[in-house]
């Protein structure tokens, strides 16, 4: 009776999938998309995957409920696993479940194997968040099939963002929208930007004892001062079991980019159970992390060998990391860092900096130009500041509706969150003990209090824009 809920045109080549064996399951499907929206010269068009599940449909429901998540950067199928809130929402809202992945990311790609190729920077002319919505407005249009059907749409972080950007300029397209850790006002002059840094560096100072944060202060020093000779260089490298040796300042940089990195990874994933969200970790991992780091150290050697103990919480909780590679520039986490460097040029400029005064991290400063600079030296684009704030209002959110932001305090992305509503159709909801969209997971019995509350109310919210729809 109801054979194409999950569109029936383009079931195309069934991939083998690297989830296969995991928890949720769904069909991959494809559909075409115009490569460009906002052209009507060009009629030239490529796929975009989604993953659907119709399942918990009622089929005797002649307008279900669609659940649709917004994807973000990173392969569809990896969202999907994580964000098992949804799919638990769905099986009580008797809802069709769809996650689109977003052009330019996993194999949605609009040039194929040469999408990135940098002799070719006019690739990268449709990879904007607008493209985006238009997709799935697209694909959303299409699933509904001539019917009114109630759409919610779903995200967490960049996918938190791009949900309530959907709802604001879709509304007639999403009934609502559950923006969970969406920094939408992590942009020029918005949001401090040492707020990220701060928020982290607080997270330390609290997970085990004070001195964790301390020592991480002062482990730049330590590092630099151990290799200002070759001798020192290779006592280094030995102790982290680097990949490639530590032979110059690059390399040096690269290493202390990358533990930086890792920090911000920590704080994010810093769930009260085991996950695998952005590399395998234990349970409390910045609490796991910061044990190795409770005493403080005034020898760097001694300092050196505790980081390096720390860190393999993050870089070898499995014990089968071979040797630490720290030129991968998201330091082993799961997502497309190659497609986001690429929106960070464009529009996507989220300014980061900080004060080793204030915080464990080594100064920087925000410094648009040498960003631009060197976006265009890497892709030939150049970014543009206030774009989003443009398009999408900054602050001045009063005109939207029907859209949760929620955040959790322990989650360094919280500092651009939306953290009062605008107006009474907008939702905030604050996770105190929450790291990075930790509601937007699957429940689980290590959950805080407060986070299972939040799923409580994201659903009686969402079930009431259902039955007013
Ligand atoms: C949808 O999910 C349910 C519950 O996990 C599962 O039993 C079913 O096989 C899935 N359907 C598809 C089409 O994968
Ligand atoms: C694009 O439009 C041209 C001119 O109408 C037509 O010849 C061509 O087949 C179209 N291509 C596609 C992919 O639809
Ligand atoms: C990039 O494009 C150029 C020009 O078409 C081609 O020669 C080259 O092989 C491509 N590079 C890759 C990595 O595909
Ligand atoms: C993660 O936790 C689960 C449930 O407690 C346990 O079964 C599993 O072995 C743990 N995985 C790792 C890698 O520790
Ligand atoms: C920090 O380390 C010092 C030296 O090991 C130790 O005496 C002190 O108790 C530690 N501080 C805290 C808050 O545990
Ligand atoms: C640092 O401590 C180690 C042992 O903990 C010791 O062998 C070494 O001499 C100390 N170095 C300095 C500079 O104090
Ligand atoms: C990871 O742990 C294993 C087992 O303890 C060890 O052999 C290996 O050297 C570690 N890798 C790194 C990079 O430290
Ligand atoms: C690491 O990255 C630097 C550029 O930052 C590059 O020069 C170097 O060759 C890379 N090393 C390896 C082993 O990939
Ligand atoms: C860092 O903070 C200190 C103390 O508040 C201040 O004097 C200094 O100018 C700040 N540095 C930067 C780069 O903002």
């Amino acid at each position: 009776m109801f054979p194409a809920l999950c569109g029936a045109l383009l079931i195309l080549a069934f991939k083998p999938s690297a989830f296969a064996n995991e928890k949720f399951q769904y069909e991959i499907k494809e559909f075409s998309v115009p490569l460009d929206h906002f052209s009507f010269l060009s009629n030239e068009s490529f796929n975009i995957r989604y993953l659907c599940n119709d399942s918990y449909v009622d089929k005797s429901n002649l307008e279900p409920p669609i659940f649709f998540y917004t994807g973000n950067e990173g392969d569809i199928e990896w969202f999907a696993q994580n964000s098992g809130f949804v799919w638990e929402l769905a099986a009580k809202q008797r809802a069709l479940v769809v996650f689109a992945e977003h052009r330019y990311y996993g194999k949605s790609m609009p040039y194929g194997a040469d999408t990135f190729n940098t002799s070719k920077p006019e690739h990268l002319a449709y990879f904007t968040v607008e493209q985006t919505l238009e997709d799935y407005a697209q694909l959303i249009t299409y699933l509904r099939n001539g019917k009114r059907l109630p759409v919610v749409a779903f995200g967490g972080s960049y996918g938190g963002m791009l949900a309530a950007w959907f709802r604001m300029k879709y509304p007639h397209i999403v009934v609502g929208a559950l923006a969970a850790s969406a920094p939408i006002l992590q942009f020029s002059g918005l949001t401090p930007c040492d707020i990220f840094n701060k928020i982290t560096t607080s997270v330390f100072a609290t997970a085990y004892n004070a001195n964790c944060s301390v020592n991480i202060g002062k482990s730049w020093k330590a590092f630099e001062s151990m290799a200002a000779t070759d001798a020192g260089k290779k006592q280094l490298g030995d102790i982290f079991h680097v990949c490639n040796a530590i032979k110059n300042a690059d390399d040096l940089k690269n290493f202390m980019d990358y533990l930086e990195e890792v920090y911000g990874n920590l704080a994010m994933a810093n769930y009260p159970y085991n996950s695998t969200f952005l590399s395998p970790l234990p349970a409390n991992p910045v609490r796991q992390l910061c044990f190795y780091l409770k005493d403080l150290h005034q020898n760097d050697t001694d300092l050196v060998a505790s980081m390096a103990s720390a860190l393999a919480v993050y870089t070898n909780y499995t014990g089968s990391t071979k040797c630490l590679d720290y030129n991968d520039s998201n330091a082993g986490a799961n997502y497309d860092s190659k497609g986001w460097d690429i929106q960070s040029c464009n529009q996507m400029v989220m300014p980061m900096c900080a004060n080793s005064s204030d915080t464990m991290f080594r100064t920087s400063n925000w410094d648009f130009k040498e960003v631009s600079d060197k976006c265009y030296k890497q892709f030939h684009i150049t970014p543009k500041a206030y774009d989003i704030v443009l398009r999408y209002g900054g602050r001045d959110l009063e005109a939207a509706s029907n859209i949760i932001f929620s955040n959790g305090l322990l989650d360094p992305w919280s500092g651009g969150g939306v953290l009062s509503a605008p107006n009474n159709q907008i939702h905030v909801i604050i996770l105190p003990e929450g790291a990075h969209h930790l509601d937007l997971r699957q429940s689980n019995p290590l959950d805080p209090a407060s986070v299972t509350s939040a799923r409580q109310k994201e659903a009686e919210i969402i079930a009431q824009w259902i039955s007013h729809f």
